[in-house]
C-alpha cells in the first residue's frame, strides 16, 4: 500500500497564527523518508492551496468562514481522490478545522465502498463547538458538531452526504478541555468519550481495547490526531496546550495498538505549530509516534 502525503498549510480555524508551517515542519523532521525506511511507498503531494489568514474577529459566531469552507472543500477532493485511488492519505495540517473535509471524505469513501467507519479522535478538546456554543468563534473547536450535522450549511454539506458521520462512530481520546455549553452538547449527541480521568484510572491498555473494540476487516480506520493530545512538556508545539495529558510512552502505546488493530487507512496530523515549537521538537516527536503507527515497535519478540 501507498502513503500520500498532502500538505494543508493554514491557520484559518485557529485562534493563533502558525500551524499554516506545519506541513514543512514535518517535511523537515523527515517524515516521507521515515516510512520509507519502514518499506513503505511514500508520495508526497506537496500542499494544497487556498486564501491568506485575513485574522479578522468572528461574523455571528465564525471566524473566517468563507476561507474555511474553501480549505475543505480543497481538502475534501484531494483526500477522496487518494482514497478512490487505494492509497493511504496522510493529511499534514493545518489546523484541526480542516478534519471536516478529510473526514467528509473518508465517510463519502465508506458509502462508496461498503466500509464500515470508526473514527479515532487524539485530542485535548472535544472540538464540539456550535456558534452559539463557542467561546472563541474558532472553528478549529468545531469540526466533530459540524461532521455530525451540527454547524453551517456550507461545512456540514461539504461532500456528497450530510451529516457525514453519527456520533456513534467516533471515540475521543485524552479529551480535558471541554467548554461550558460544548459539555451539554457532546452529552446529547452521546460521542464516546474517553477522558484524562478515564486514562489515569483505567489505563491507556484498557481504553484502547475499548475504543478499538467492534471493528472488523471491514472497518476503515481514520485517526485524527491533533498533536495538542500530548501532554505540552513533551509536545510544545502546539498553540493550545492543555496539562495533564498522555506522556511519551502512553502515547507510544497508543500508537502502537492502533498499529496493532491492522486497519489504519487515514491519517490526520493538525495543530503543529512550530512558531511555538523548540528545535522542531515536537514535529520529530510526531514522526516518532507516526512511524509506531505504521508498525515500528520496541518490543523484542
Ligand atoms: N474549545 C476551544 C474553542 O472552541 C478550543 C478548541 C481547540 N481546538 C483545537 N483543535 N485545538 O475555542
Ligand atoms: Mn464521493
Ligand atoms: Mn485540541
Ligand atoms: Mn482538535
Amino acid at each position: 500500500q501507498t502513503i500520500s502525503l498532502i500538505g494543508v498549510p493554514t491557520d484559518i480555524g485557529a485562534g493563533h497564527r502558525g500551524a499554516s508551517m506545519g506541513p514543512e515542519a514535518m517535511r523537515v523532521a523527515n517524515l516521507a523518508a521515515k516510512l520509507e525506511q519502514r518499506g513503505l511507498q511514500v508520495i508526497d503531494r506537496g500542499n494544497l492551496h487556498g486564501p491568506l489568514n485575513p485574522w479578522q474577529p468572528p461574523v455571528d459566531g465564525y471566524r473566517h468562514l468563507d476561507e474555511v469552507v474553501a480549505w475543505n472543500t480543497a481538502v475534501y477532493t484531494a483526500i477522496h481522490q487518494e482514497l478512490q485511488s487505494g492509497r493511504l492519505p496522510i493529511m499534514l495540517g493545518g489546523d484541526h478545522c480542516l478534519a471536516i473535509g478529510s473526514i467528509s471524505a473518508v465517510a463519502d469513501h465508506c458509502r462508496e465502498t461498503g466500509k464500515q467507519l470508526r473514527v479515532l479522535w487524539l485530542d485535548a478538546h472535544s472540538d464540539f463547538n456550535t456558534a452559539e456554543a463557542t467561546p472563541s468563534g474558532n472553528i478549529h473547536g468545531m469540526p466533530v458538531a459540524c461532521l455530525c450535522g451540527r454547524g453551517p450549511q456550507v461545512l456540514t454539506g461539504i461532500g456528497n452526504t450530510s451529516p457525514a458521520i453519527t456520533p456513534d462512530v467516533i471515540r475521543q481520546i485524552g479529551i480535558r478541555s471541554v467548554d461550558y455549553g460544548e459539555k451539554q452538547l457532546v452529552r446529547e449527541a452521546n460521542v464516546g468519550i474517553f477522558d484524562m480521568r478515564r486514562i489515569d484510572e483505567d489505563g491507556m491498555k484498557r481504553v484502547m481495547e475499548q475504543a478499538l473494540d467492534g471493528m472488523d476487516d471491514n472497518t476503515h480506520l481514520h485517526v485524527s490526531f491533533d498533536v495538542d493530545f500530548l501532554d505540552p512538556s513533551i509536545a510544545p508545539g502546539v498553540g493550545t496546550t492543555v496539562r495533564g495529558g498522555p506522556g511519551y510512552r502512553e502515547a507510544q502505546l497508543c500508537m502502537e495498538m492502533i498499529s496493532d488493530s491492522g486497519r489504519l487507512a487515514s491519517l490526520d496530523l493538525v495543530e503543529l505549530n512550530p512558531a511555538f515549537d523548540r528545535r522542531n521538537a515536537t514535529a520529530k516527536l510526531a514522526v516518532d509516534l507516526i512511524e509506531s503507527l505504521f508498525g515500528k515497535s520496541t518490543l523484542i519478540r
